[in-house]
């Protein structure tokens, strides 16, 4: 199986992108939902949650698991590849979603101006400004935090009247810091949930790019490129899920990003 792990719902954004592009292969996805969000959680906090999903990931027999969450792919994905991976015996890879996403971000842009839509933690580790600056030295990249809408996300708070106003606030901050940007990352991936309501308060000449497609296209590519994992995985088009919280709650929450009909577990992390 490819695991999946993303701090609660948002990752499913990844995982059908994944399904789409590798019909026949097996995913086990795991959503940390008794947590969620971490997005304003320290590294310290991030880290060791992410680990402790990502190893249990790795001891169900993944030999590949892809952090589907920006945020533990900004604050736990480095620590997790240099130090936890090398100490413990998974033999297992481990993946994060914002280099894939930062070596093709800078193609969607015509004015070389883009803008990102991320968690606190996610934007404080500048992690995608770092990572595009390899691919793309010249574009001029823009974060803002977004600090509220991974919750309304999380509690199904989509149309109300205090999202439009938090989703407003923070697309008008974008744009006062740079006018130019015509190119408007989603760098969490909870957010292609709230893309219609986003894209309500953007100019029609900014586009909005969802990192789903992008990071499920660079996955082909990787397993084309490493037979050795792609020889390991199970391919019978099964996915299961297992949540920290209850089957009912991620049931009822997966119901809203298209997940219908599914087979989920529930776990407890101590
Ligand atoms: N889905 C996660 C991301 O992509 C984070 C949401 C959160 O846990 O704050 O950043």
């Amino acid at each position: 199986m490819i695991g999946v792990f993303d701090s609660g719902f948002g990752g499913l954004t990844i995982l059908r992108e994944l399904r789409r592009v590798l019909p026949e292969n097996d995913f086990l996805y795991l959503g940390d939902n008794a947590r969620s969000p971490y997005g304003s959680r320290s590294f310290e906090t991030i880290h060791r949650y992410t680990w402790q999903s990502v190893s249990y990931l790795l001891e169900q027999g993944c030999p590949l698991v892809i952090i589907a969450c920006n945020t533990a792919s900004a604050r736990a994905l480095r620590t997790i590849q240099q130090q936890d991976l090398i100490k413990s015996s998974y033999s297992g890879r481990v993946l994060g979603i914002i280099r894939p996403t930062a070596e093709e971000i800078g193609f969607y842009s015509k004015t070389g101006h883009i803008g990102i839509f991320a968690t606190p933690g996610t934007v404080y580790s500048e992690s995608y400004l770092i990572e595009i600056q390899h691919f793309f030295p010249k574009l001029k990249v823009t974060q803002q935090s977004c600090p509220l809408w991974a919750y309304l996300v999380e509690n199904g708070e989509l149309n109300s009247e205090g999202a439009r106003y938090f989703i407003k606030r923070d697309v008008d901050s974008l744009l006062e810091k740079d006018p130019d940007i015509d190119t408007v990352l989603l760098g969490c991936t909870h957010y292609p949930l709230i893309a219609d309501q986003i894209r309500e308060f953007l100019p029609k000449k900014v586009q909005l790019i969802s990192q789903g497609p992008i990071v499920a296209e660079k996955t082909l590519d990787y397993l084309k490129r490493h037979p050795e994992v792609d020889s390991k995985l199970e391919k019978s088009g099964k996915t299961n899920f297992l949540t920290t919280d209850t089957v009912e709650f991620f049931k009822k929450g997966a119901f809203l990003f298209g997940e219908t009909a599914i087979s989920v577990k529930s776990l407890t992390f101590l």
